[in-house]
């Protein structure tokens, strides 16, 4: 008898134990780990914020927003793998480091393809712009929003960058991007890709002798302490495709799915708007630290890296597209 009461009170006990875990889970929030390589004051950084500050609001208990930035998580190696493994749920690698899942992307590094950053934005917005965001879905990869940070500066350790002539033989760190490759080859010198975490040490070490970034991330992550020049080149862009896992997305509640849309919006307009003001204010500070010289370039001088690094076009230009290419160029008038 005694022991039978008992055997039951353990039954009673194990389906009240399992009827609250289940409650729990069904209010547990869906946790959205969102992983990125850069600083929080960074356009990247501050767009990650925002989406967690808007997601959070628009799906109250629903969801969890949990940012990782400055590759605290996963960096540029492991962090596309980690996304497809379901191990986080948003990154927003720049557009440069999809080369293994799509050939299309390569288009944003084809060198002074871009006159500015509205251009970039009229690509992005257009028919063709929006269509690559779908182009990685037969990988597992769905493209959500384009982030912008800025057009890239070249910087070395040696006193002169003006001219083309000035890089020959030095050894710059890049993105995983065989354009880049290609580009700096085009230079005669040596590319060498290294995940962003790595650069600081690189070029403080001697590893590289330069690299190609926006002001932000320059000043975020104080590359101007170990260069001597930056030069003004404007030659390339570094913008972001925020992505995530094509499964995991399609398999949210529709409330959810709905609720964090919008907060992508919300988050890429502000993200946008703030990336020129962040990398103005971060070209200034740069200037103001006086430790690498900001070097300023002539139209001539301009012509001579545009002239340069062009060659490498054509190279790409059947993994691209030349209809891809052509419609990038429009966006500039
Ligand atoms: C880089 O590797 O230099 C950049 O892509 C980093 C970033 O995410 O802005």
């Amino acid at each position: 008898m005694i022991k039978n009461t008992s055997r039951m009170l353990g039954i009673l006990g194990a389906s009240i134990a399992m009827a609250f875990s289940a409650n729990a889970l069904a209010q547990s929030p869906i946790v959205v780990k969102f992983s990125h390589v850069v600083a929080d004051k960074t356009p990247k950084g501050q767009g990650a914020l925002k989406f967690k500050e808007v997601a959070e609001k628009l799906l109250p208990g629903k969801v969890e927003v949990q940012v990782f930035a400055n590759s605290q998580l996963f960096g540029d190696a492991k962090e596309m793998e980690a996304l497809l493994l379901g191990d986080v749920q948003m990154i927003a690698p720049s557009l440069s480091k999809f080369d293994r899942y799509t050939k299309k992307l390569q288009l944003f590094d084809l060198p002074f393809l871009f006159d500015d950053m509205a251009a970039v934005d009229r690509f992005q917005q257009s028919d063709q712009g929006k269509a690559l965001l779908n182009s990685m879905t037969d990988r597992g990869l769905k493209g959500l929003a384009y982030w912008h940070n800025g057009l890239k500066q070249l910087s070395t350790n040696r006193d002169k960058l003006t001219r083309p002539e000035d890089v020959k033989g030095l050894k710059f760190r890049i993105q995983a991007s065989d354009v880049l490759e290609a580009q700096f080859r085009q230079l005669g010198a040596n590319p060498q890709k290294l995940a962003f975490s790595e650069v600081y040490q690189a070029l403080q070490t001697g590893v590289v002798d330069g690299q190609e970034n926006t002001w932000s991330n320059i000043y975020s992550q104080k590359f101007h302490e170990v260069q001597k020049t930056i030069a003004n080149t404007n030659h390339g862009v570094i913008d972001y495709m925020v992505v995530t896992n094509a499964k995991w997305w399609d398999g949210l509640p529709d409330d959810v799915r709905q609720g964090l849309e919008q907060a992508m919006a919300e988050a890429t307009k502000y993200a946008n708007d703030e990336a020129a003001k962040l990398n103005e204010r971060d070209r200034q500070l740069i200037v103001d630290a006086n430790k690498a010289k900001v070097q300023t370039l002539t139209k001539e001088d301009v012509a001579a890296w545009r002239a340069a690094m062009e060659p490498v076009w054509k190279k790409f230009e059947d993994g691209i597209g030349a209809d891809l290419i052509e419609a990038a160029q429009k966006a500039n008038s």
